[in-house]
């Protein structure tokens, strides 16, 4: 096994080292001078060009926060609706797909039980399904009506980390592809498809903060809990960050829309209460800011991820970790890694395996 994890301490670290390989492995054949090649729905372009009227994704754990970053995505530049919900609430609801719905199941397993029994049902109803998975050949893509896989390489530790990754960027070359197909053409998808191209060259600087996210880790391991606190685009990650937190390191953890702070969650702050707050220079920059100073009257300690040469972020937090500057649509990819490591280094310093979190399984093939 020592070999098999290529010289790292755990599969987890190498995994989220390898991002950088995955993400252009992902986007290999998909993704060229900023335009979506991807070829996987070519079956479907007719469905989409004549009857597509409606995208529902299904998705549970870390696939369902890709899915929730690609719902930000397609709300902002699609004229079709995106609707989400987890699979085990989804294949109970009653889901309103009918066959003008392109159903949207991501699993990096493909083996879900709960996303399977969704696109039977949402199949029963006549939608379309296409799936997005790691497993060549696994149940999920076998049944949908398209497939495209993320080409990363197995993902060995329980808690996903590249295969997170690759799913946002996939998403956005299908989300892409689906816009062009139903809008033609748009600049600034363009330039947000040109940053996925650019993203394993952020990914290289981003994972050398390792060290500095080891010391925030030192500093924050005491805590009982932590609120991870975000706004559009940084709302999904905000989730994530919270689950990856709980799944490895045990701390009880949970994500908000900063917004919704003042209608409960805030009462839970105090020295004792931390919030990680996602906070890219976007067009919501000034809404978080307020959240951080409402947090900051509270006592309560604040942890930062921010846009580089942000001057002002020192006085409004406690600690903070920088990444490079991209499209506000890709911050999501961009910090991912900081939240990934951070809770990874949470659990080495608890003493715990992150490969192997209690009660949680890989692949979760009984409801
Ligand atoms: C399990 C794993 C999670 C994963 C979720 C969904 O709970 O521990 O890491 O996100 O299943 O898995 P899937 O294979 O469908 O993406």
């Amino acid at each position: 096994q020592a070999a098999e994890k290529g010289g790292y301490d755990h599969f987890m670290l190498k995994e989220m080292n390898e991002q950088p390989e995955a993400l252009k492995a992902a986007i290999t054949g998909r993704i060229k001078n900023g335009k979506s090649i991807l070829s996987e729905i070519n079956n479907l372009k007719e469905f989409i060009t004549e009857k597509l009227r409606k995208i529902f994704v299904v998705a549970c754990g870390t696939s369902y926060h890709a899915g929730l970053t690609f719902k930000y995505f397609m709300n902002r530049y699609s004229k079709i609706g995106v609707d989400i919900e987890v699979a085990s609430e989804f294949r109970y609801m009653n889901p309103h797909v009918d066959e003008n719905t392109l159903v949207l199941a991501i699993s990096q397993s493909g083996e879900t039980i709960d996303t399977l029994e969704g696109i039977r049902i949402a199949k029963e109803k006549g939608a379309k399904v296409i799936t997005i998975s790691n497993v060549f050949g696994s149940t999920i893509p076998r049944e949908s009506h398209g497939a495209i896989y993320m080409n990363t390489g197995p993902e060995i530790g329980v808690a996903a980390t590249k295969t997170y990754t690759a799913q946002i960027a996939i998403l956005y070359a299908l989300g892409a592809k689906i816009i062009e197909l139903t809008q033609g053409s748009n600049d600034e998808i363009r330039d947000i498809l040109k940053g996925i191209e650019e993203m394993p060259e952020v990914y290289k600087k981003v994972l050398k903060l390792n060290e500095r996210i080891k010391e925030l880790a030192r500093e924050y391991v005491k805590f009982q809990h932590m609120m991870y606190i975000g706004r559009g685009f940084g709302y999904p990650t905000a989730l994530e960050g919270a689950l990856k937190l709980k799944e490895i390191s045990y701390i009880h953890a949970a994500g908000y829309q900063a917004g919704e702070l003042k209608h409960g969650p805030i009462a839970l702050l105090d020295e004792q209460f931390p919030v990680f707050a996602i906070i890219p220079k976007d067009s919501l920059y000034e809404k978080m800011k307020s959240n951080l100073m409402e947090s900051k009257a509270r006592n309560a300690n604040i942890i930062a991820i921010t846009t580089e040469n942000n001057n002002e972020i020192s006085q409004l937090t406690d600690e903070y970790i920088c990444v490079p500057q991209v499209h506000e649509a890709l911050y999501p990819l961009a910090m991912a890694p900081v939240i990934q490591l951070f809770a990874y280094n949470v659990a080495i310093l608890r003493k715990l395996d992150p490969d192997k979190p209690r009660n949680l399984a890989k692949s979760v093939t009984v409801e």
